[in-house]
């Protein structure tokens, strides 16, 4: 008998699943406004409309499934952020969640910068025009070409993860003129009550230098011996999806706590600070997201009071919010397909994505909620899960979902909040094409802002 645990866990095949949906919602035609977009509302004829177009129009257009992207709240939540922080801080939407050209366009002209994590993102923001004094540069493993890319286009900051990658800045700058901007991103220690794939401030993972090994003192007297480069700052980015401010909190108390070393041991004050993003939003009526002018006080509070009480002047404050930018201004339309009864257990409701165009389901048991988006209904609710058409059992959108009893092949379905990691994350399992991505703006026509791809594309990259 094998040592080793099964990935699955126990045997679970004859035993009922542990999971017990929560209770039917009182209105399934409801909109809670934590979870949909900010223009999201039902027409008199009880039909979902975002910024005002009727979802029927939007699939019959583009087709199904289709990501929806409210561009009005996109912006709101971008001057959410702004006036949270303040003026003294920076917002740099972090460009994973969702990159395309027009986001970043939005976000820049609200005065926002831009984080990209590889040059493929760099790309995109570059040629939406983002100022590269407005961009900063992350990676756990950033080629020696994406540095070379970043440094030429001049980009404002670029945060170092390694040793190896210090060196390799070191290199690339030595006898330049230009010398960039190095934030060192620390590793706290941090335990950030998350999913385990979304924590990275705990020492036990692949990001930044650790505050307790000494790795990250080392790695700031590094960039300081290396002529070609500017030592900004500290970064800190504690995880993702965390409600919890708690932990935002000791992160940021022990950020400046090596500042204070940092002055001590070399004389320099950091200017910049940089608390990452990973700020929670809801996907469902249970998550009791915090508000982000709270966490905004607080992270304000506790830098201020510990550098003062250090006698450091406060750095500038960064942050990077992603999902909290573009999650909840997005939806994605589904055409139910197949609805198949699962006797004693619940229905089965076939749509045609899945797993393709929303991996979080599957990856991380992310939790989702869905509602009838053609029509409304007055039918009792039936204890739903909403599966893809992938070739996988783990294929699922929404595990646990309360749809009306006369859902009917061809009716439309709205899963809200997929705007952060669905597309970003989106593959070609069983050659699928990525949906297309649509932006809807009150009083202007529709506009496709990420094209849908088609089996063509997916051919011409099949050269063999
Ligand atoms: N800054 C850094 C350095 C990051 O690594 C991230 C996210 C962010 C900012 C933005 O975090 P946000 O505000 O979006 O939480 N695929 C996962 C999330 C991975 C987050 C990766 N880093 C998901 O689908 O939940």
């Amino acid at each position: 008998m094998s040592r080793v645990a099964h990935p699955a866990g126990p045997l679970h095949g004859d035993v009922l699943p542990a999971d017990h949906p929560p209770a039917p919602p009182a209105d399934l035609n409801a909109l809670p406004a934590a979870i949909w977009p900010r223009g999201a509302r039902r027409s008199d004829d009880g039909v979902l409309t975002l910024a005002g177009t009727d979802v029927r129009e939007l699939a019959g257009q583009f087709g199904t499934p289709l990501y929806v992207c409210d561009e009005q709240d996109v912006r709101s939540r971008c001057r959410d952020y702004m006036e949270a922080f303040g003026p003294e801080a920076r917002v740099f939407y972090a460009a994973k969640a969702f990159c395309s050209r027009a986001v970043l366009r939005w976000v820049s002209a609200e005065g926002l910068g831009v984080d990209v994590c590889t040059g493929g993102e760099l790309e995109i923001a570059l040629s939406a025009g983002v100022p590269p004094e407005q961009i900063t540069m992350h990676g756990n493993n950033k080629t020696q070409d994406e540095l070379a890319g970043a440094i030429a286009a001049g980009i404002g900051h670029i945060v170092a993860d390694s040793f190896a990658e210090i060196a390799r800045l070191s290199y690339l700058t030595d006898g330049a003129t230009h010398h960039p901007n190095v934030l060192v991103r620390v590793t706290t220690g941090v335990e950030a009550h998350t999913h385990e794939f979304m924590a990275t401030a705990h020492d036990d993972q692949k990001f930044g230098f650790s505050l307790a090994s000494g790795a990250a003192d080392e790695a700031v007297r590094r960039v300081l011996a290396s002529p070609g480069l500017a030592f900004a700052g500290l970064h800190s980015h504690i995880g993702s999806q965390i409600f919890d401010t708690a932990g935002f909190e000791v992160a940021a108390h022990r950020v400046v706590e090596l500042a204070v070393r940092i002055r001590d041991e070399h004389g320099v004050e950091i200017a910049e600070l940089d608390l990452g993003g990973g700020f929670g939003i809801a996907y469902t009526e249970e998550d009791d997201a915090p508000e982000i002018k709270d966490i905004a006080q607080s992270l304000r509070q506790i830098v201020d009071w510990q550098c003062r009480g250090a006698g450091l002047a406060v750095p500038r404050l960064t942050i990077e919010p992603g999902r909290g930018i573009v999650g909840p201004s997005m939806v994605t339309l589904y055409t139910v397909g197949t609805i198949k009864d699962v006797d004693g257990l619940r229905t089965y409701v076939s749509v045609d994505g899945g797993m393709s165009d929303n991996i979080r389901t599957a990856l991380y048991d992310a939790s989702y909620e869905c509602a009838l988006a053609s029509r409304s209904s007055s039918a009792p609710p039936m204890l739903s899960r909403v599966v893809g058409r992938h070739c996988e059992s783990g294929d699922i959108v929404v595990r646990n979902a309360y749809l009306p009893a006369d859902l009917a092949t061809g009716d439309l379905l709205a899963v809200p909040a997929t705007g952060a990691y669905c597309r970003s994350m989106a593959s070609n399992y069983n050659h699928v094409p990525r949906p297309a991505v649509v932006a809807v703006r009150t009083g202007a026509d529709p506009a496709v802002i990420v094209r849908r791809e088609t089996l063509d594309d997916l051919l011409k990259l099949d050269v063999g």
